[in-house]
């Protein structure tokens, strides 16, 4: 029987990248003598303009049938004005929340052909290999109350940054259970000097710590985080947050290790089924010009080999394809040291391969890799 695979390109090089991603994940799938059925449908700013709503209902339900959703990215600036519950965005965070998948595995490594691509020295770089495990259905994002309102002629704004104790505990669990399957230290990242939040988190954390005695367990301010995330990287591990955190340091996280169109991600949590992206969002500046890099989208391809599909050996087989396209010195624009991500003059930089040949070579890769 096939797999079911529903696929929402979304918006900007959303489409592009995704195209990729799904051809390299067939190849991988057939040599582990898999057959897939993907379909297709609407998220973002492509469903608003096709449907008036970021995520139809209808969207919803064919993903709950399905084993796993591979998404590109949502938004861009036509939908900027809009308010922020009618946003592309509100899209994804509806799949997140409706879907249950509380938690986002984001793995940040230096692909050693790399090595020079980060903005960061070599000797800074070296040896990064660590997880962000971000709470992504609770938090900041979708704490209430929240809104707008007008007072007496003044504007005022909130949102509410709230989780209860079994939401801390779940991700918790799931980031300890991660770092006994790597170097055994999780990483607690936090604001308690300020929040009550972060002192719940902070206590509930040191409480499911319990259970992982074998995992050693440190709690560090978000603020002093993101400083040694730059300052000396390859020292983290695991690194658990919540869900506004995660988005900031993961963001930081994908760049030291050279471009932000190397990050992939995996979401899990909703019984089974898994949301896989990359990291990178809709790049509108880029879009629809062959300039994307669909690495990130391939390597979260690879997570839903691993994650939803149980086959461990055929996203290794992916990673290693990507490995040796790197090797063979293969790069798109974002990867060159001269070119800004994204910018539009790194187009004509000599050697730069477009966003479909670097899904053709990662394909060959995989092809001239030993059974
Ligand atoms: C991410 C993105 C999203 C987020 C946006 C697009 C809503 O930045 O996945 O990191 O903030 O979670
Ligand atoms: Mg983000």
């Amino acid at each position: 029987m096939a797999e079911r695979i529903l696929a929402l390109p979304g918006d900007g090089i959303g489409p592009e990248v995704v195209a990729e991603a799904l051809r390299a994940l067939e190849a991988a799938a057939a040599w582990a003598g898999l057959a897939l059925e993907v379909e297709f449908e609407l998220v973002g700013g492509a469903s608003i303009e096709a449907r008036g709503t970021p995520l139809a209902d209808g969207v919803l339900a064919r993903a709950r049938d399905c084993r796993a959703v591979l998404l590109g990215a949502v938004g861009g600036p036509a939908w900027d004005a809009l308010p922020v519950a009618e946003r592309p965005e509100r899209g994804l965070l509806q799949l997140r929340r409706e879907l249950g998948l509380f938690a986002n595995l984001r793995p940040a490594s230096v692909f050693p052909a790399l090595a020079s691509a980060s903005t960061l020295r070599p000797e800074v770089t070296r040896g990064i290999d660590l997880l962000v495990v971000r709470e992504l259905t609770g938090g900041l994002y979708f704490g209430e109350p929240r809104g707008r309102s007008t007072e007496a002629g003044l504007r005022s704004a909130r949102n509410t940054m709230v989780y209860d104790e079994s939401e801390i505990a779940r991700i918790a669990r799931v980031a300890f259970a991660a770092a006994r399957g790597r170097r055994r230290q999780l990483t607690h990242v936090h604001k308690a000097n300020v929040l009550e939040v972060s002192q719940l988190w902070v206590e509930v954390v040191e409480e499911v710590a319990k259970d992982f005695a074998d995992v050693s367990l440190q709690h560090q301010l978000v603020d002093s985080c993101a400083m040694l995330l730059v300052r000396d990287p390859a020292r983290f591990d695991v690194l658990l947050t919540g869900n506004l955190f995660g988005d900031i340091l993961s963001d930081e996280a994908a760049m030291i290790t050279g471009s932000l169109g190397m990050l992939p991600s995996a979401s899990l949590g909703g019984g089974g089924l898994g949301l896989y992206e990359p990291v990178h969002g809709s790049a509108p500046d880029i879009a629809g010009r062959d300039l994307a890099n669909p690495l990130a989208a391939i390597l979260s391809a690879a997570m839903l080999l691993e994650h939803s599909l149980a086959q461990p050996a055929a996203a290794q087989r992916l990673r290693r394809a990507v490995a040796a396209a790197l090797d063979s010195g293969a790069r798109t624009a974002d990867l060159l040291p001269e070119a800004a991500p994204g910018e539009a003059g790194a187009s004509g930089e000599a050697g730069a391969l477009g966003c479909r040949a670097m899904g053709d070579l990662v394909l060959a890769e995989l092809a001239k890799l030993p059974d």
